[in-house]
Parts: C-alpha cells; sequence; structure tokens
C-alpha cells in the first residue's frame, strides 16, 4: 500500500534574515513539501528561491518558489517574518509603530486567501504583532502564535549547559513573559534531565542577563540575528505540521492566566496541529509573579497606544 504523504505548504512573508534563514532551515530538513517566499521586495524573495534551488540537487524534494499573497490558499502555516529589525541598541518595542504599520496590509492580504490556516508571527516586538495579527485576521488564537520566548529558553538552556559542561538538551528551564527586556528565569523549574540544578545565586544573576541580553550582543556583532531563531520557528513548524503535541514557550494569547488577560506572552504551551492545543499552568513563586504582570502590564501599555 502507497503511504500517501501528506503534502504541506508553509508560506514565509518577508525573506530578510530571518525569513531567508527560516526558509533554508526548512528547507534542509525538508518539513514541508512546498515553501514560499514573498516579500515585497520582489527581487530579493526571487534570489532567495533561485539561491536555494540551485542546492536542490545536495538536498531533496522541497519544491519552493517566489510567489504572491495568492499562494498563501491552502497554505498551512503562514510565517510573518518582515518589516524592521533592530538596530544597534534599540529594543523591540522600538519597532512597534515601524511594524505594526504594515501590519494591517500584511494581514488583509492573507486573509482574503487563506482563513484556516495558522499564523505564525516572528516579526518584533513578537507579542505585541502576534495580538495585533489576532485581532486583525479574526482567527481563533488557538491558530495565532509568537514565536515567544521559545528562542530566549534556547539561549538560557544553552548558557546553563555552558556553565555545567552538559548539552543543553538535558537542560530544561524556561524563559517566559516579553520577548524582550522584561522576561523573566523560572529557575524554580530549571533542571538536568528532570534532577534538580545545583547554581550559584551569581551564575543565575550571569546567566540570565546574557540571555536577555543575547540579541543585543549579537546584533553589535554581526547586525542581526537568524540561525537560532529560525531553528526555534523550525521547531514550532514541525510541531505542527507532524501534529507533535511538543511543549513549546511559544507567544499566544493568555485568559485569566496568574491573573494576565488579553495579552500575548511567552508560556509552556502544547503546539500541535490545531495551533495552541493548551496552555500549561504555571507555579510561581511571589517574585516570579510579579515579574510576570509587570511584563504583561508592559506589553498591554504599549498595545493601548495602537489603534486596534
Ligand atoms: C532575537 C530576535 C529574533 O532575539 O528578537 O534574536
Amino acid at each position: 500500500m502507497d503511504i500517501q504523504l501528506r503534502s504541506s505548504r508553509v508560506v514565509i512573508i518577508g525573506t530578510g534574515a530571518v525569513g531567508a534563514t527560516t526558509a533554508y532551515t526548512l528547507f534542509l530538513r525538508e518539513r514541508a513539501s512546498e515553501i514560499v517566499l514573498i516579500d515585497a521586495n520582489k527581487e530579493k524573495a526571487l534570489g532567495e528561491a533561485l539561491d536555494m534551488n540551485h542546492g536542490l540537487p545536495f538536498t531533496g524534494g522541497v519544491k519552493l518558489w517566489a510567489g504572491d499573497y495568492s499562494d498563501c490558499a491552502g497554505a498551512d502555516i503562514i510565517v510573518i517574518a518582515a518589516g524592521a529589525s533592530q538596530r544597534p541598541g534599540e529594543t523591540r518595542i522600538d519597532l512597534l509603530k515601524r511594524n505594526a504599520s504594515i501590519f494591517d496590509t500584511i494581514i488583509k492580504n492573507i486573509v482574503k486567501y487563506n482563513t484556516q490556516g495558522i499564523i505564525l508571527v516572528a516579526t518584533n516586538p513578537v507579542d505585541i504583532l502576534s495580538y495585533v495579527s489576532l485581532k486583525q485576521s479574526g482567527f481563533p488564537s488557538n491558530r495565532v502564535i509568537g514565536s515567544g520566548t521559545l528562542l530566549d529558553s534556547a539561549r538560557f538552556r544553552y548558557l546553563i549547559g555552558q556553565s555545567k559542561g552538559i548539552n543543553p538538551r538535558s537542560i530544561h528551564a524556561h524563559i517566559v513573559g516579553e520577548h524582550g527586556d522584561s522576561e523573566l528565569p523560572l529557575w524554580s523549574l530549571a533542571n538536568v534531565a528532570g534532577i534538580g540544578l545545583e547554581i550559584s545565586e551569581e551564575e543565575k544573576v550571569d546567566i540570565f542577563n546574557n540571555t536577555k541580553n543575547a540579541a543585543y550582543e549579537i546584533i553589535n556583532a554581526k547586525g542581526s540575528t537568524s540561525y537560532a531563531i529560525g531553528l526555534a520557528l523550525d521547531r514550532i513548524i514541525t510541531s505542527i505540521l507532524l501534529d507533535e503535541g511538543s511543549v513549546l514557550n511559544v507567544s499566544t494569547l493568555l485568559t485569566d492566566y496568574n491573573g494576565v488577560s488579553d495579552v500575548y506572552l511567552g508560556v509552556p504551551s502544547i503546539v500541535d496541529r490545531s495551533g495552541v492545543r493548551q496552555v500549561l499552568d504555571l507555579e510561581l513563586s511571589d517574585q516570579e509573579l510579579q515579574q510576570f504582570q509587570s511584563s504583561a502590564n508592559k506589553l498591554k501599555a504599549a498595545i493601548a497606544e495602537l489603534d486596534l
């Protein structure tokens, strides 16, 4: 009996450093049967598609092309990586006005062709732009997801692993809240392969500061980040397309969650074919709760400034 592999289409809007690297990651790992690149700069999208397709003899059978919004029809996942990225010293929130202004057009163009897919937002400030995408698309919240603090948690796990000489795949630790300066570490839950984690207060401060400031350091050094965020988006896309049900710290709409409602924040969520199937409850210490609610209030204040 021939096993009919289900075809899948991922559309990537924005072929800058993050969008192009994400496309290449999906292309190399053959995550989808079809990958479509869309960019306001059509030449750029075409160039990225040509450059990847010339590598097809070394990879496999992904169909990848530079397209337009009509290619969103039937897409399983539409990644939004379009917009300005941080300049050295800029915070993610500094990008809000510039990037929110292009989302209106992007979302209108998506929903013209697709009302059943999953929107995955990477553009910063990702939590707020995920909320904007929810409001402008009219999609149910499970199908509007932000990359959230999945990348921050990966950096956190890497740095803890580096300090202990342990492979980060055996380190389990969460950064939650804003993908940005108000994010917070859940040291109370950090563990090595399910076993407790011995770590000094001094090391904790050092590791968290390096986690939170990682993007600034990379942007100063090479102009933008791309590889780890591309891998984080690949992780989310894979959990959706393979219906994995993996627990990932994506940005999702919270309702009465540790006293927080009507805002997107990075929290441990079960991600499967439906998008975010369930948000997992977190036991927060008093200090963690205060930081979490402060992170939420910061983003809600920024959202209130928008004309949604
Ligand atoms: C970073 C970008 C994706 O943290 O916000 O690298």
